[in-house]
């Protein structure tokens, strides 16, 4: 699937949707609320909606806002209500390290039916948990483990061997990104999956030197 999108902008989305170069959507409260969305739940399920139908069947991942294990299992099933490509995202633990969300994510793949994009991971370790949890995506922010003096590109390989080891289905989603160079250097040391910032694949696609070679040729075709 290689690249996904971490934006809720839906001229974004739609922009690099309709270039067939996105394969998905992610999302988070930090995301909607720096994208303008507003009207608390209201708000994000127009958004999500919205963005579910635009890319379908593509996945759209969308976050829980609590962090209370009946209201994260409760929230989910809601959220995944709103549309077949949605999964939810739950963060691995809790803001104090509570540990009640795996046994959550394991019910909601396990039980109920729901795909979990599980989140806020900075360790191969920790995605390896989440994968053996069940989850159907194990989304670690390399930017921020790169910011700590980590090399993301270590743990992704780490965590691509032993997903495919123990024939984990989990996707690895690489999130966080702080440069263009991130997507390739990202997706060749192992992830499945990298979201990238809408900026960034500007920065992929567009090149000086492809800007002057094109110039050239439509330089030279009016000659001709
Ligand atoms: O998808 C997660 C991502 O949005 C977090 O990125 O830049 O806040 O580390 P960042």
């Amino acid at each position: 699937m290689a690249i996904f999108l971490d934006t809720s902008k839906i001229k974004e989305v739609e922009k690099y949707h309709k270039m067939g170069i996105i394969r998905g959507v992610t999302t988070n409260p930090t995301i909607m609320l720096k994208d303008g969305v507003s009207g608390g739940m209201a708000g994000i399920k127009q958004c999500s909606i919205e963005i579910a139908k635009m890319i379908s069947p593509y996945p759209l991942s969308v976050e829980v806002t609590n962090n209370d294990p009946k209201g994260m299992l409760d929230q989910a099933r809601e959220l995944a209500q709103w549309a077949d490509n949605i999964n939810v995202k739950i963060t691995i633990h809790g803001p104090n390290g509570e540990l009640d969300n795996l046994a959550v994510i394991h019910d909601l793949e396990t039980k109920h039916n729901v795909r979990v994009n599980v989140t806020a991971m900075m360790s191969a370790q920790q995605c390896l948990l989440a994968a053996m949890a069940g989850a159907s995506y194990v989304s670690i922010f390399c930017g921020r483990v790169n910011n700590m003096g980590y090399n993301a590109c270590e743990e992704l390989a780490k965590l691509r061997q032993l997903l495919d080891q123990f024939s984990l289905p989990a996707q690895i989603i690489a999130a966080s990104t702080r440069e263009v160079l991130n997507v390739v250097e990202w997706l060749n040391a192992g992830a499945h999956i990298v979201t990238v910032l809408p900026s960034f694949l500007e920065g992929m696609l567009v090149h000086p030197y492809s800007k002057e070679t094109v110039k050239m040729f439509l330089d030279d075709a009016v000659k001709l």
